[in-house]
């Protein structure tokens, strides 16, 4: 066929090295599962520091960034991809606001987290971006190609 190849939108989603230490990898996974999402890559992983810094490369001028690479590489991540119609903005919208305690109830931040420097999980925030960070943080051979079988219930 010719044409452009239309992907899905994906974003990359990241629970950070606390949201792992504090055994909270199953409570986000159920909330991206339970929305909807589909599961495209995942592994448990130690960041080298130049992944870290590259990472978060757009923020490198700010006080916070040596602190905020320190923590990313301060224990293992769970490095997602999560693939659906608007599935960037929603994965912010169940994450919550940066800072978590003006995170609204209901979202992860808000429900488990206090500190901006500690805020567990992280989302892409555009869908090229979630382009750039899958590229960052998967092999090709890590992503891996499956459809969701969500039986429609309307035909
Ligand atoms: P940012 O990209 O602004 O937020 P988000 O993760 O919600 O997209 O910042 C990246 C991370 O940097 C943020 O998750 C936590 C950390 N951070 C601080 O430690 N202090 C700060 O004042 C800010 C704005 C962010």
């Amino acid at each position: 066929s010719t044409g452009p190849v239309i992907r899905a939108e994906r974003s990359y989603v990241m629970i950070k090295p606390d949201g792992v230490q504090r055994g909270l990898v199953g409570e986000i996974i159920t909330r991206f599962e339970r929305k909807g999402f589909q599961l495209k890559g995942l592994k448990l992983f130690q960041t080298p520091e130049d992944l870290a810094k590259e990472h978060y490369k757009d923020l490198a001028s700010k006080p916070f960034y040596g602190k905020l690479v320190d923590y990313i590489i301060s224990g293992p991540v769970v490095a997602m991809i999560w693939e659906g119609d608007g599935v960037v903005a929603s994965a912010r919208k169940l994450i919550g606001a940066t800072n978590p305690l003006a995170a609204e109830p209901g979202t992860i931040r808000g429900d488990f987290a206090v500190e901006v420097g500690r805020n567990v999980v992280h989302g892409s925030d555009s869908p090229e971006n979630g382009e750039r960070e899958i590229g960052l943080w998967f092999e090709e051979t890590e992503v891996v190609e499956w459809t969701r079988d969500m039986t429609p219930w309307l035909k």
